[in-house]
């Protein structure tokens, strides 16, 4: 009643088996949870202490015999594979069981990046990526933002020292792109920006595209022309835009552009203006020969209004489950 198969008939199945794969089914036949041994085991628990032993010492017996017998199988199996692999006889071990392998994706507002940068590379910019780490002077008083300005308060920097700052905007690189490059400029500057504030719509950390024109006779129309067509490539051509006036101390004209959401109500986008004359002074560019207009367009806004996303710090939480999202 207790009795085991004998080991002579197992060592023939396993001699049979001609895959490492097959042998582990039969190794989960005879030793698995649920297998041959484990039922012999169960049964031994209804036999009396003098057959417990008796019965028990012949399981034990016939369990290590199997798990040798395994053991030796397994590794003759290993080593035919392997020398079969080496003749070239087998390129690739198709009894393996294969591995998952997901493919991560870019994240969206890398995405987005890429696809403004696509848009103003075919309208003739140039790209570049500026300092992260600014001084006072770039950042703001060569911007037209003196010391006590209060429109600094809306920036809530972050400061390394009473001059080293995050900067707060990428208009941080006007000032060195007009001193470096000789007009026609034409440039844009994708880049991460800081500033000290979190809510749903705010992060400390957030990206923007500064673009910057200058040439001898920028005007209004040409910042204008550019937002439209960039703002009808980026959305649906159906789009609905406003520019609204608005200031910044680094242009004059200075707008803001909304953009028409599904529930009615305008969200700001970007803000942009023509180049005040004094930053150009700053830039040793003479405002009686160059004009110039810029705008900063708000990465994190658009990626929302594209893919509907209701909260901004959902880009930066790597939760797997809102980045898949984006394949
Ligand atoms: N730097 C501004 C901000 O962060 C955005 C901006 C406004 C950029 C007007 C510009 C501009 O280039 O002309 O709020």
């Amino acid at each position: 009643m207790c009795d085991v198969k004998s080991i002579k008939l197992i060592k023939r199945e396993i001699k049979e088996v001609t895959t490492i794969r097959e042998l582990d089914l039969l190794r989960v036949k005879y030793l698995g949870k649920k297998g041959y041994l484990a039922s012999k085991m169960l049964k031994l628990s209804t036999l009396s202490l003098r057959d417990k032993k008796k019965y028990g010492l012949v399981i034990n017996k016939f369990k290590s015999d199997l798990n040798s017998e395994f053991s030796l199988r397994k590794k003759k199996l290993e080593l035919e594979l392997t020398s079969r692999i080496k003749e070239k006889k087998h390129d690739v071990d198709v009894s393996l069981v294969s591995r998952r392998n997901d493919l991560g994706t870019l994240h969206p507002l890398t995405k987005v990046i890429k696809c403004v940068e696509e848009f103003f590379i075919r309208l003739g910019f140039s790209i570049i990526s500026g300092l992260e780490i600014d001084d006072d002077y770039h950042n703001f008083d060569a911007l037209n933002i003196p010391k006590k300005h209060p429109s600094r308060d809306d920036h809530d920097t972050f400061w390394f020292d009473s001059n080293r700052l995050l900067r707060t905007q990428t208009s941080n690189m006007q000032i060195r792109i007009m001193k470096q490059e000789k007009p026609p400029i034409r440039i844009i500057v994708p880049g991460k920006v800081y500033r000290n504030d979190c809510d749903t719509t705010h992060t400390p950390m957030f990206h923007q595209i500064e673009g910057i024109i200058v040439d001898s006779n920028v005007n209004f129309f040409n910042l204008k022309w550019t937002i439209e067509t960039f703002l009808k490539f980026f959305f649906e051509k159906t789009v609905h835009i406003r520019f609204r006036s608005s200031y910044f101390p680094f242009t004059v004209l200075s707008a803001e552009v909304d953009i028409l959401r599904g529930n009615g109500e305008w969200l700001e986008i970007l803000g942009c203006g023509m180049i005040h004359p004094k930053v150009l002074c700053n830039a040793n560019l003479d405002p009686q020969l160059y004009s110039g207009c810029a705008f900063g367009i708000g990465v994190e806004r658009i990626t929302m209004l594209r893919y509907g996303i209701s909260d901004i710090r959902f880009f930066f939480e790597n939760s797997l489950k809102f980045l898949k999202q984006f394949k």
